[in-house]
């Protein structure tokens, strides 16, 4: 939950209590989105041109200035330039963190779009200024001081658009989950066990108990399940690997005995830490191998964010938790082991642990529950990183309608993806020569041939996408776990719910 509250208003009355006023001006020194009618009092809007006037203002993307001639009736004025208007778009989560930054140490503010903005971007710009106020300092002695906003008000009032309500109730639920996702993934990996990550889990049902119940499988139970992909990658390790199983119902009434209709599933790669195993991966940049969770966390955020939105669908989250280790409990290269669907694995290279734990959840998916569709992420390849940077995550799919779907909501959040792809000659390179198949398809392609392997886990007709966020999870600028992609699958359950 934000410390502050937020509302979006059309107007900024007259009475209003906003301490700090925030305007956006272009490169000619106007003030954007007729401020006049979205304003009761124009005093406060001359205030701002005599600024403009009197602080020689540019206009540059970002430029900020301030007059905090502050009294009961004489609100801080601040203005922003936005650069050349054309690219307004472009910089508009930028200007959002231009904009808390600005505002974080008054008391409350109002944040002047008035018809400028449409839905779509206030969206951008309101997710992006909640999350410039995200801290991780868990681990920090001396925490910084608490930044005082309490409220902000966002006045926006373009024509014919009247669910910028609807829109801020889905971002503020959408920053919830995101604000999970990066503080699990921002954990040190000393802490943030697969038990630990399960205990996360756990607190959904506790939060929202009419709604959700969750099941914690742990490895004696795997065995009996015949889950021998992910049980070689977690025996490696003195922690135990969790199986992670969040029945979310908001379609189907919750009771005992009452079990998820077609549900929506998603399934996260979990590997609370990554070190390669036996295959151990060098030294250098290992630290940042404690957000191979990023998965699970982004999985298990868009669960908390439907949670709190109170989406009307029914969904099945399954998270596959373990910590790969080389010890010398650990597999080996050259280990055969068989999946809980049966199919052997020969295992070339135990630091492709991820597509071992997710293929037997997938099965696990499968088997327990008739899922109109599985997205499972992961932060499955360096390959990833490599092909599409921390852009845009890769999408592998059977399925028309769920690619369609992912698209849309890529295109409505700015949480972006790209298709890749599946043809059967990728596949073939994981042909094995002692078992079914084998975990690696070689130097080439290796993102695809990461996705080729999970799909050979997949049933015919089961509509199924692959989401590879190994560059996407991660904001190298910043050294912190981005939350992605959790914007972009709660757009498209909302979208999938119809509400
Ligand atoms: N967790 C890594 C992938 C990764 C790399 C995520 C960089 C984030 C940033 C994954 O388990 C891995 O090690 N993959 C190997 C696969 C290879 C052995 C076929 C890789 O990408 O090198
Ligand atoms: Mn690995
Ligand atoms: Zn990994």
């Amino acid at each position: 939950m934000s410390k502050f509250n937020l509302s979006v208003l059309p107007k900024l009355s007259e009475s209003s209590t906003a301490s700090h006023l925030v305007f956006f001006a272009d490169k000619q020194g106007n003030i954007l989105g007729n401020a006049a009618d979205a304003l009761a009092n124009t005093a406060h809007l001359e205030r701002a041109q005599s600024l403009i006037k009197a602080a020689n203002f540019k206009g540059d993307t970002n430029e900020v200035i301030s007059d905090y001639a502050l009294n009961s009736d004489n609100p801080a004025i601040s203005v922003i330039g936005v650069g050349d208007t054309k690219n307004l778009v472009n910089n508009i989560k930028k200007l959002a963190t231009t904009a808390y930054k600005t505002i974080k140490n008054s008391e409350s503010a109002a944040i002047i779009w008035g018809d400028v903005i449409c839905h779509k971007h206030f969206t951008w710009f309101s997710l992006a200024l909640l999350n410039a106020s995200y801290r991780f300092e868990n681990h920090k002695s001396k925490k910084s001081d608490a930044d005082t906003i309490s409220t902000i008000a966002f006045i926006n009032n373009k024509e014919s658009e009247n669910d910028y309500q609807d829109a801020l109730t889905q971002v503020q639920a959408t920053f919830v989950g995101q604000s999970l996702a990066r503080d699990v993934a921002n954990e040190a990996p000393n802490v943030l066990s697969p038990s630990a990550l399960a205990n996360e889990a756990q607190k959904l049902a506790q939060d929202y108990s009419d709604k959700v119940r969750v099941t914690v499988l742990g490895e004696e139970q795997m065995k009996e399940l015949g889950m021998g992909c992910f049980l070689a990658v977690s025996q490696g390790s003195d922690e135990e690997g969790k199986l992670v199983v969040i029945e979310y119902f908001g379609k189907t009434a919750k009771s005992d005995s009452a079990t998820l209709d077609n549900p929506i599933a998603l399934v996260g790669k979990g590997i609370t830490f990554d070190t390669g195993g036996i295959s151990l991966k060098p030294a250098a940049g290992m630290e940042d191998m404690k957000y191979d969770m990023g998965g699970a966390a982004a999985m298990l955020g868009t669960t908390k964010a439907a949670c709190e939105a109170n989406l009307p669908l029914d969904m099945v989250t399954v998270l596959a938790c373990a910590e790969n280790m080389p010890s010398g409990h650990a597999s080996r290269p050259g280990d055969i082991v068989t999946a809980m669907n049966g199919t052997t694995v020969e295992i070339l290279n135990t630091d492709a642990e991820g597509r071992l734990v997710l293929c037997d959840a997938l099965c696990y998916t499968q088997e327990n529950y008739k899922p109109q569709v599985i997205i499972d992420s992961a932060t499955l390849t360096g390959a990833c990183v490599i092909a599409l940077g921390s852009i845009r995550s890769a999408v592998y799919t059977n399925d028309e309608d769920t690619l369609f779907a992912l698209e849309s909501a890529s295109d409505f959040t700015d949480d972006l993806v790209w298709q890749m792809p599946l043809d059967s000659a990728y596949d073939d390179q994981l042909k094995s020569t002692f078992a079914d198949v084998q975990n690696i398809g070689g130097r080439e392609a290796g993102s695809v041939t990461a996705a080729c392997f999970l799909q050979r886990f997949i049933k015919d007709g089961q509509a199924w996408a692959h989401l590879d966020i190994a560059g996407t999870a991660w904001q190298s600028d910043i050294k912190g776990a981005s939350g992605r992609p959790v914007p972009l699958l709660m757009q498209y359950l909302k979208a999938q719910s119809g509400k």
